[in-house]
């Protein structure tokens, strides 16, 4: 695919700095002009003769060095890079990157390029949960450097937890992606996506509710928009900050989150439904505060609007998405939400198995298609699941 496009790899101090050895091999292979520049503090972590042999360049870690063949050595690489990707991207670097430093060759040839910066964070988990942390990779998203989130598992100082350097194949991907220019991929579609738990009243303090942490949603939003989107988000309360670049509202009852997606469903060519809609409310409403007493206590539901079936009705050439949290006869109950909301894609989750479903970072979802086929993704991040609907979706409107 390409004419001799250069990557610049940089590469910093974490343990994951030796896996990045195999990003620069393929990219290599690929035939790409690679050029591995490190921090110090990675030297210690990998031998730049190893990186030099991948690549089939001298790897630049000085700032000062006059060996290489341009006239400034850093303004000369930032120009010739078609992307920069760092990784592993530790705290630091993502800490420099935030503050604008160039106080040594990497952070110099990132302040000093035009090409698209991609990231792919990796460090111990309280160092990436740290609000410090969180809010320079907010900064970072907010001025157009691409980040790959980490995922999450064992890490080498013995804690599990996020900080995972991501699958090389990812990182790959993604770096060829952003060169082909596909991560804008969605350019020009307005995506509709509902997330989170609804809240339905019982009296002015009470309400019924479900564990969904909006996680999934707000994956698919941030996702969709990073990939050039329109993306208008209905979300029910959750604790999770507003996903870059989409416009939300903010609903708390099933009634509230299905008028909004009445009214925005004309100029929508996506729904993704992935809110945790209850399907129920009080039915009736207590102005009062609800006094206790010595009986037992007795609420009457009445059913809520289903707002993807409802949107089922009225389908164009909408393409409609629907999950299913299910904890037995997963791919039958799920087929018949599909067929019964009018849907093309439903994603069901297994709730009974280990690292799918709420307040977890990874999902566990088989695909299930309108005519009848299946596919079986594997545990992934929520991130990289976001990615995976996004793509089917296009599939299924390209086909
Ligand atoms: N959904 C909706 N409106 C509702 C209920 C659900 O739009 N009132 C959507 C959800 O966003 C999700 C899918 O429909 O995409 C879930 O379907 P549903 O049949 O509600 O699944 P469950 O709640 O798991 O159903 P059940 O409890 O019957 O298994």
């Amino acid at each position: 695919m390409n004419d001799k496009k250069t990557v610049v790899v940089g590469i910093t101090g974490g343990i994951a700095a030796y896996k990045v050895a195999d990003l620069v091999s393929r990219l290599y292979k690929n035939g790409f002009n690679v050029q591995v520049v490190m921090t110090e503090h990675a030297t210690r972590f990998i031998s730049p003769l190893t990186l030099r042999t991948l690549s089939n360049n001298p790897v630049m870690v000085d700032m000062f060095d006059e060996s290489g063949n341009h006239k400034v050595q850093h303004i000369g690489v930032a120009e010739e890079a078609d992307i920069v990707v760092v990784a592993p991207a530790t705290a630091n670097i993502i800490a420099r990157m935030a503050c604008g430093m160039a106080d040594d060759l990497l952070s110099t040839i990132i302040l000093a390029t035009r090409a698209p910066v991609l990231i792919a964070p990796s460090m111990n988990t309280n160092m990436y949960d740290k609000q410090v942390t969180q809010d320079n990779i907010r900064t970072l998203k907010n001025r157009g450097v691409m980040v790959i989130d980490p995922s999450e598992g064992a890490l080498a100082c013995g804690v599990t937890g996020r900080g995972r350097l991501p699958e090389i194949e990812t990182i790959y991907n993604r770096t060829i992606e952003v060169l082909e220019g596909r991560h804008r991929d969605l350019t020009g579609k307005t995506i509709l996506i509902t997330a989170g738990a609804t809240q339905e009243d019982i009296d002015p303090v009470r309400y019924i509710t479900n564990r969904s942490t909006g996680k999934m949603g707000y994956a698919l939003a941030s996702e969709a928009s990073r990939r050039g989107a329109r993306v208008l988000l209905v979300s029910g309360p959750t604790a999770l900050t507003d996903p870059e670049g989409v416009e939300i509202w903010r609903v708390r009852s099933a009634r509230e989150m299905n008028d909004i997606c009445q009214e925005l469903f004309d100029q929508v060519d996506v729904v993704i439904g992935a809110a945790a809609v209850a399907d129920y409310r009080p039915l009736d409403y207590s102005e009062l505060k609800l006094k206790k007493s010595d009986d037992d206590l007795v609420i009457r539901l009445a059913r809520n609007p289903d707002i993807l079936e409802g949107l089922g009705q009225r389908k164009k050439h909408q393409i409609l998405v629907g999950f299913a949290a299910e904890t037995n006869d997963l791919v039958q109950n799920a087929r018949q939400k599909l067929n019964k909301k009018n849907l093309d894609l439903l994603v069901a989750n297994d709730l009974t198995a280990e690292g799918a479903g709420f307040a977890v970072d990874t999902n566990i979802v088989t695909l299930l298609f309108k005519d009848g086929t299946e596919k079986n993704l594997p545990c992934l991040s929520k991130s990289e699941v976001a990615g995976i609907i996004l793509d089917t979706v296009l599939e299924i409107q390209g086909s």
